[in-house]
C-alpha cells in the first residue's frame, strides 16, 4: 500500500519540491497526495499543480469583526473544512512545511499522531529551554515564527532544523531528526535560512522515507 502524504505550506515550498522529486525518482517510498495552502500566492501551490498533485488554497476569512466570537468561529469553521478535506485523501502523514496557523488541539486530535512540523531551529529530545548540541554546547532553544533572525540576534554559534511530532503545545512534541547549521560571521537572515533549509529538505524526505518503511 502507498504511504500517503498530505502537505501544508504557506509560503515558497522549496521542501514540498524536495518531496516531489524525490518521489519522481522513485526515492522517497511515499506519494503526496495532497497540497493545502492558506495563502493565494503560496509557491508551493504552484509547485503541486506542476507535478499534478491535488492542491487547494482554503483561505482563512476572518473578514471584519463585530466581536471576538465572530473571528473565532470563522477559525474553527476554516479548522474544521480543512480537516474534512485532509480526510478525504487519507493520507497517513501530514507535513505542516512552512505552514504559518497554529492548529488547534481538536484538529490534532482528528489526525493522532500523524501531524509532523518543520522547525527551523533545534528542538530539544524531551523540552524544556536548553538544547545540547552534538559537541556537548548547551544552546537556548528557539521557538515561534522568527528563529532564523533570533540566532543571529542571540549571536548562537550554531542553529538548525528539527522534524518533530506535533502536539499541542507549539514548537515541541517528540524529536523524529535533527541537523546543526553553524551560523558564519558574514550570515545574515536570509543567507543563514537558505543554509538551514538545505538541511531541511535533506531531513524530511529522510524522515518521510522512515516512516513508510516502518509503515509497510
Ligand atoms: C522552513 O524553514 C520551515 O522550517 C519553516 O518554514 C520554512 C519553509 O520553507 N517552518 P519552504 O516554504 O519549504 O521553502
Amino acid at each position: 500500500m502507498t504511504y500517503r502524504i498530505a502537505v501544508l505550506v504557506s509560503g515558497s515550498g522549496s521542501n514540498l519540491q524536495s518531496l516531489l522529486d524525490a518521489q519522481s525518482a522513485s526515492e522517497l517510498g511515499a506519494e503526496v497526495v495532497l497540497v493545502v495552502t492558506d495563502r493565494a500566492n503560496a509557491y508551493g501551490l504552484q509547485r503541486a499543480l506542476d507535478h499534478r498533485v491535488a492542491a487547494l488554497y482554503l483561505p482563512l476569512l476572518t473578514g471584519r469583526k463585530k466581536n471576538g466570537n465572530a473571528q473565532v468561529d470563522a477559525r474553527a469553521v476554516w479548522e474544521c473544512r480543512l480537516a474534512d478535506v485532509i480526510t478525504a485523501f487519507a493520507p497517513d502523514l501530514i507535513i505542516l512545511s512552512g505552514f504559518m496557523r497554529v492548529l488547534s488541539s481538536s484538529f490534532l486530535e482528528r489526525f493522532p499522531n500523524q501531524i509532523v512540523n518543520q522547525h527551523p531551529a533545534l528542538l530539544p529530545e524531551h523540552g524544556g529551554d536548553m538544547v545540547r548540541t552534538s559537541s556537548g554546547l548547551e544552546i537556548p532553544v528557539l521557538r515561534g515564527a522568527h528563529v532564523v533572525a533570533e540566532a543571529l540576534q542571540r549571536g548562537l554559534p550554531l542553529t538548525g532544523c528539527t522534524v518533530h511530532r506535533v502536539t499541542p503545545v507549539v514548537d515541541d512534541g517528540p524529536v523524529l531528526a535533527r541537523a546543526e547549521v553553524p551560523v558564519l560571521p558574514d550570515d545574515d537572515e536570509a543567507s543563514l535560512h537558505e543554509r538551514i533549509k538545505i538541511e531541511e529538505r535533506r531531513l524530511i524526505v529522510q524522515v518521510v522515507r522512515d516512516l513508510a518503511r516502518a509503515d509497510s
